[in-house]
C-alpha cells in the first residue's frame, strides 16, 4: 500500500484553480519530485497534504488515514513534517533553539528535546553551529536548518519546498545528500523543486504540474523525456 494518496484533489481560491483533480501517491521509503513551472500549484498541494489549506474537493490519505481537513498540528502528528518555501527561520534563535521547536511537538522535557535537537544538527551537518544565531548562517546552511526542524517532528513523510533553490553546485550537493540520508533513516520525501539537476538524478519518481493539472508521472527518464513536459518547461522560458 502507498504511503501518501492524493485522489482528486482540486483547490479553488475564487476564480483560480490551483490544483485540478490531481493524484499521485508516494510509496514508503520513495524520494518523489513534484516538479512544473512557477505557478503549477506545488506549493498549494504542500498546503493541503500538511494542513494549512484543506483542498476544496478530493481526499489524502496517509498510511489508510484520511487527513485531509486535518490541522497542520495533526498532520504533523499524523506524521507529515514540511520546510517552507518562504523561510520560516527564527534567525535571532540560535540554531539549536530553532530545531528545538520543532522537537517540543513531542517532547515535553526541556533536556530530552535539546538532546533531539543536537542530533539533528549533526545529522544535517551543522554541528559547529549548535550556538550560533541562525541569521549568522549562510542561505545554504539556513536550508539545512529548515530541514532539521522539519525531521523533528518525526515525520514519516517529509516535504521540501524548493530547498535547493538558488544554490550553488557545491550546496546542492550537500542538499542532496542530506535528502538521500533521510530516505536512508526510512523517511519518503516529496520534493517540489525547480533545480532539476538536483532532484532528477536522486528521485524515484516524478510528478510533473502545469496549470494545476498533473500532465505527467513515471520516472525522471519517463517524465524527462514526455513531449507535453518538454513543452510546460519551453514555455517557461
Ligand atoms: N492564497 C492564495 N490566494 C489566491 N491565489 C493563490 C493563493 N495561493 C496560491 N494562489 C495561486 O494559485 C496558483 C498556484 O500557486 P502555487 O504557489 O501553488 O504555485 P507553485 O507551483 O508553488 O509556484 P512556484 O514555483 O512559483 O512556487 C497561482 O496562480 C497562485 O497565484
Ligand atoms: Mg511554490
Amino acid at each position: 500500500m502507498s504511503m501518501l494518496r492524493v485522489e482528486n484533489v482540486s483547490k479553488r481560491f475564487g476564480g483560480i484553480v490551483a490544483n485540478h483533480e490531481v493524484s499521485f501517491e508516494v510509496d514508503e521509503g520513495r524520494i518523489v519530485g513534484l516538479i512544473g513551472p512557477n505557478g503549477a500549484g506545488k506549493t498549494t498541494m504542500f498546503n493541503a497534504i500538511a494542513g494549512f489549506a484543506p483542498p476544496t474537493s478530493g481526499d489524502i490519505w496517509l498510511d489508510g488515514r484520511k487527513i485531509s481537513g486535518m490541522t497542520p498540528e495533526q498532520c504533523a502528528r499524523a506524521g507529515i513534517g514540511r520546510t517552507f518555501q518562504v523561510a520560516r527561520t527564527f534567525t535571532s534563535m540560535t540554531a539549536l533553539e530553532n530545531v528545538m521547536v520543532g522537537c517540543f511537538l513531542h517532547e515535553r522535557s526541556q533536556s530530552k528535546a535539546r538532546a533531539s535537537a543536537e542530533q539533528l544538527l549533526e545529522f544535517v551537518q551543522l554541528g559547529r553551529f549548535r550556538d550560533r544565531p541562525a541569521a549568522s548562517m549562510t542561505i545554504s546552511e539556513q536550508r539545512r536548518l529548515a530541514v532539521a526542524r522539519a525531521l523533528a517532528v518525526r515525520p514519516r513523510l517529509l516535504l521540501m519546498d524548493e530547498v535547493m533553490a538558488g544554490l550553488n553546485p557545491t550546496e546542492v550537493r550537500d542538499m542532496v545528500d542530506v535528502v538521500l540520508k533521510i530516505r536512508g533513516i526510512g523517511v519518503s520525501c516529496l520534493i517540489v523543486e525547480h533545480v532539476l539537476e538536483g532532484i532528477m538524478p536522486i528521485a524515484d519518481a516524478i510528478v510533473v504540474l502545469d496549470y494545476g493539472r498533473k500532465i505527467a508521472d513515471g520516472t525522471p527518464a519517463e517524465v524527462s523525456a514526455n513531449p507535453q513536459v518538454i513543452a510546460a518547461y519551453l514555455g517557461e522560458e
